[in-house]
C-alpha cells in the first residue's frame, strides 16, 4: 500500500494492490473527491469534474463563475459557502453564527494507524499493516483545526474519522460532525440497507436510487434492531458474486445518521456518522472532538466479495483479546428453558445433562439476582438471590466447573428497576427529564452513563462477581432504548452531549472490564441483535444475533447479519418447539443445521427431551466440534437468498481449504417440485472432494460450476448438510 501527494497536480492518491482513493485540492484550498474504486496506476483526470457557470450556484472565487462548491464533488463539505447538499459539519458560535470556512493548510503521510480517542476502531498489530494520511483544514477566523484521517490497508479497505480541535478562546457548539462524506461521480446505483425490528433484525432492503435521498438512522441511543449504520452502494447489475459493491459501516453503537443523496448534476453524496438529531457538543478552548471511525470497503466480486472483506477485517482487526483466535464453546443457555425460575438445584441438574451432551459452557441467564422473579424488579442490584442460591453463585460456579463445564452469567448493567436498592439510593442516576417522570420500557429505566460515578459503580459491581475467576463468560444485555433524554449530572448546556457520552461511558466500562478479565468471554446482546455493531465487537467478540430462535426466521436474520459480520461473531441456538416466538415446529435436524452456521448453543430444558432427542443432540455436538474451526475461521459463502427464494443455502471452506460444509434449507415443500441446483463457491476447481458420509467423490469444478441438486423432501423446513473433504 502507499499514499502519495503530487505537488504539481495537487492530487492525493491512496492505493494498494486492490483499490485507489483519489482526492484533489481545488484552488489550493478546497478538498474534492475524484475517485474510489479498483486500483489505478495513477490519476490524470480523465474522469475529472468539469465546472460550468450554472444557475443558483454561489462562487467562492469571485473571479471564477464556473467554480462552485455546490457542484464540486466534496470530501468534507461544510455549511454556508454555497454547497446546499447535506453538510458533513455544522457548528455554532457564541455570537449565534453558524458559518464556517475551512481551507486546506497541510497534511502528513505516515506509517501505521491513527485512532479516534476513547472509541473502538480498526487496529494494527504492526505499523507496516497500514498507512495514514492526515489532512489539515483550518478556519482561521474561528480558530478551528479540522483533521481528516484516512488509513489504507493491504485489503480493499479504507477507514476514516475526523478530529476537530478548538484553538480559539471560545466554546464552539458542534451540532454535526460526521465521520465521512464522499461524492461519487455517478448516480446509477442500487442502495442496500439493513433495517428491521426486535426479533427481525437485519432485513436486507435494496432499491434503485432516483433523484432524492435515502436516509438510515437511529435516535434510540443504540445502533438498534431497527437500523444498521451501514450503506451498500451497488451497481445495478451487481449480484452476490459479481459486480461492484461499495460498503460503508460505522464502528459505533449509538445514534447514527447515514445518507445517500443525489446531487443535482448526477453525483451521489454518501455520508455516515453520529446522528445530528438531539446532538450538541460544547467544544471548549483547547479541546478536541474525535468522531467514530467509518469503514469503507470496495469489492468487484459482488456482495459476497464485500462481505468477505468485512468479515476478515472485523474478525482479525476489530475483535480483540484471547478469544479472537480461539474456537468458541458450545453453550447451554437457561433463558428459554427456565426463564426467571432459576435455582441452584435446577442449574446443577441441567449441568449434568449438559455434560452428557458434550456442552462446554453453562450460561445462567436473567433471574439470578436478588428478588428477580419477573422483569419488574431488581435491575441494578447485582448480588445473588439467596433464596434461589443459598450457597451463593461462586459456589454454584465452582460446582458446575467441577462437573467439567465452564460457567457464564447474564447482566443487564445499563439498566435500573424502580424496585431496587440501587434506585432507593441513587434515583438521580437515571436518565430523565427534569420536568417529567421517566417513561418505562420493559418496566425499567436507563442509567446515566455520562456520569463517571455510575460507570465506576457498574465496573465495581461486575468486577466483584468476576474477580474469583469462576465465571468465564458474560452475556451483556440491554433491553430498552433511551427516552426522556436528560441528565442530572450534566449541566444545562451539556444536555445535548448525553447520548454520545452514554456510549463513551459504556465503552469505558467495557474497556476496563475486558482488560481486567482477559479470560472472560463477553457476548453482547440487546434483546438479541439490537446492538449487533462493529463498536460492540471491539469489546465483545460475539453477539446474540436475535431473540428469535425459530430456525426459519433465523435464515433471514443470519443472512442479513452475514452481510457485515463473520459467523464467529454470531450466537445461534437450538431452542424448543413449538418455537416460543412464532409457534413454528421445525425438526431438531434443521434447528441444528441453522444454528451450526454460527456459534452453536442450545437454549431449552434438556430434561424435557426424549432419550432419542438427547442422543441426537450429542451427535450434533460431536459433529459441530469437528466442523467449528471451519465455521468460525473459514470463508463463508451465501448460495441462496431466503429473502427472495423459497430456500437458503451457504457453504464454508476451511482456512486450509481441506474441509467444505454445505448447508441447504427448503422453506416450504412444493408439490410441483423445482429441483434446486446450488453451486458451491471457494473450492479448488482442480481438486477432488469426498462426501464424508456417502464417500462419493466429485471434482471441485463440478461442485462449483454444475452444482449440487437437492432431492425432493415432502416436508416443510427440511434441511440438508453435506461435509466434503478435499483429497
Ligand atoms: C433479552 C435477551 O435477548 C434474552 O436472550 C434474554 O437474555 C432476556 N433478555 C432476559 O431478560
Amino acid at each position: 500500500m502507499n499514499i502519495v501527494y503530487e505537488e504539481k497536480s495537487k492530487i492525493f492518491h491512496l492505493y494498494n494492490e486492490k483499490i485507489s482513493y483519489v482526492m484533489k485540492l481545488e484552488k489550493d484550498c478546497y478538498l474534492s473527491h475524484c475517485y474510489f474504486g479498483k486500483r489505478l496506476r495513477r490519476w490524470s483526470g480523465s474522469a475529472g469534474m468539469y465546472y460550468y457557470d450554472r444557475g443558483f450556484c454561489a462562487n467562492p472565487d469571485e473571479t471564477d463563475r464556473t467554480f462552485s462548491l455546490d457542484t464540486m464533488p466534496g470530501e468534507y463539505p461544510d455549511f454556508g459557502q454555497g454547497d446546499f447538499r447535506s453538510p458533513a459539519m455544522e457548528l455554532e458560535f457564541l455570537d449565534g453564527d453558524r458559518n464556517t470556512r475551512f481551507y486546506y493548510v497541510g497534511h502528513r503521510i505516515s506509517e501505521g494507524k491513527a485512532k479516534p480517542k476513547n472509541l473502538p476502531h480498526v487496529y494494527v498489530e504492526d505499523d507496516a499493516e497500514a498507512m495514514t494520511l492526515e489532512i489539515w483544514m483550518k478556519d482561521e477566523v474561528r480558530g478551528l483545526k479540522l483533521s481528516l484521517y484516512y488509513t489504507i490497508y493491504e485489503d480493499a479497505v479504507l477507514t476514516r474519522f475526523v478530529s476537530l480541535k478548538n484553538e480559539s478562546e471560545n466554546t464552539v457548539a458542534i451540532h454535526r460532525l460526521l465521520s465521512m462524506s464522499m461524492d461519487l461521480q455517478e448516480q446509477d446505483y442500487d442502495i442496500l440497507t439493513l433495517g428491521g425490528a426486535h426479533t427481525e433484525e437485519k432485513n436486507v432492503y435494496r432499491r434503485h436510487l432516483v433523484g432524492d435521498s435515502i436516509v438510515v438512522e437511529s435516535n434510540r441511543g443504540t445502533s438498534s434492531p431497527q437500523a444498521t449504520p451501514f450503506l451498500g452502494i451497488l451497481r445495478r447489475d451487481t449480484t452476490e458474486e459479481q459486480g461492484e459493491a461499495f460498503g460503508v459501516n460505522l464502528i459505533y453503537s449509538g445514534n447514527f445518521f447515514g445518507c445517500v443523496q443525489c446531487g443535482q448534476y448526477g453525483t451521489t453524496r454518501v455520508q455516515l456518522g453520529i446522528n445530528p438529531f438531539q446532538f450538541c457538543w460544547n467544544l471548549k478552548p483547547k479541546e478536541q472532538f474525535d468522531t467514530p471511525e467509518a469503514v469503507l470497503v470496495y469489492s468487484q466480486e459482488g456482495l459476497g466479495g464485500m462481505s468477505a472483506i468485512f468479515h476478515r477485517l472485523y474478525r482479525k482487526r476489530v475483535c480483540r483479546g484471547k478469544f479472537r483466535d480461539q474456537e468458541r464453546p458450545v453453550l447451554l443457555n437457561s433463558w428459554e428453558g427456565m426463564y426467571f425460575a432459576l435455582s441452584e438445584e435446577k442449574l446443577l441438574g441441567l449441568a449434568d445433562e449438559a455434560v452428557k451432551a458434550g456442552i462446554e459452557l453453562l450460561v445462567m441467564d436473567d433471574g439470578w439476582f436478588r428478588g428477580r422473579n419477573s422483569d419488574t424488579t431488581s435491575l441494578g442490584d447485582w448480588v445473588e438471590d439467596k433464596e434461589k442460591f443459598p450457597n451463593g453463585i461462586q459456589d454454584l460456579a465452582k460446582k458446575v466447573r467441577e462437573k467439567g463445564l465452564e460457567f457464564g452469567i447474564w447482566f443487564e448493567p445499563e439498566m435500573i428497576s424502580y424496585e431496587s436498592e440501587l434506585y432507593k439510593q441513587h434515583s438521580d442516576w437515571v436518565i430523565k427529564s427534569h420536568c417529567y417522570s421517566p417513561i418505562q420500557s420493559r418496566n425499567q429505566l436507563v442509567l446515566d452513563l455520562s456520569n463517571p460515578k455510575v460507570c465506576e459503580y457498574l465496573t465495581e459491581a461486575i468486577s466483584e462477581i468476576l474477580k474469583d475467576g469462576n465465571i468465564t463468560y458474560v452475556k451483556w444485555d440491554m433491553n430498552r432504548h433511551l427516552t426522556d433524554l436528560g441528565s442530572t449530572f450534566l449541566d444545562r448546556e451539556s444536555q445535548g452531549e448525553l447520548s454520545h457520552r452514554y456510549v463513551l461511558g459504556l465503552y469505558s466500562i467495557l474497556e476496563q472490564l475486558t482488560e481486567s478479565f482477559p479470560d472472560v468471554l463477553f457476548e453482547g446482546c440487546s434483546s438479541g441483535g439490537g446492538r449487533f455493531d462493529a463498536g460492540m465487537l471491539y469489546y465483545m467478540p460475539q453477539t446474540w444475533t436475535s431473540d428469535n430462535t425459530d430456525a426459519v426466521c433465523r435464515l433471514k436474520i443470519q443472512h442479513g447479519t452475514s452481510l457485515l459480520f463473520p459467523s464467529i461473531s454470531m450466537g445461534a441456538h437450538v431452542s424448543a418447539v413449538p418455537n416460543h416466538q412464532v409457534g413454528r415446529t421445525t425438526s431438531l435436524e434443521t434447528r441444528y443445521l441453522v444454528a451450526a452456521a454460527g456459534n452453536l448453543g442450545y437454549e431449552l430444558d434438556l430434561k424435557k427431551l426424549s432419550q432419542g432427542e438427547l442422543e441426537q443432540i450429542k451427535k450434533q455436538i460431536v459433529q459441530y466440534k469437528r466442523l467449528r474451526r471451519t465455521v468460525q475461521f473459514g470463508e463463508y459463502y451465501r448460495l441462496a437468498d431466503p429473502f427472495t427464494e423459497n430456500q437458503a443455502a451457504w457453504n464454508f471452506v476451511s482456512e486450509d481449504g481441506k474441509q467444505v460444509i454445505f448447508s441447504h434449507v427448503q422453506i416450504l415443500a412444493r408439490s410441483a417440485y423445482r429441483i434446486p441446483t446450488l453451486r458451491l463457491r471457494g473450492l479448488d476447481p482442480k481438486a477432488e472432494y469426498k462426501n464424508t458420509e456417502t464417500k462419493e467423490v466429485f471434482g471441485g469444478d463440478e461442485l462449483m460450476y454444475a452444482g449440487i441438486t437437492i432431492p425432493r423432501v415432502r416436508q416443510d423446513f427440511s434441511g440438508t448438510m453435506i461435509v466434503f473433504e478435499k483429497i
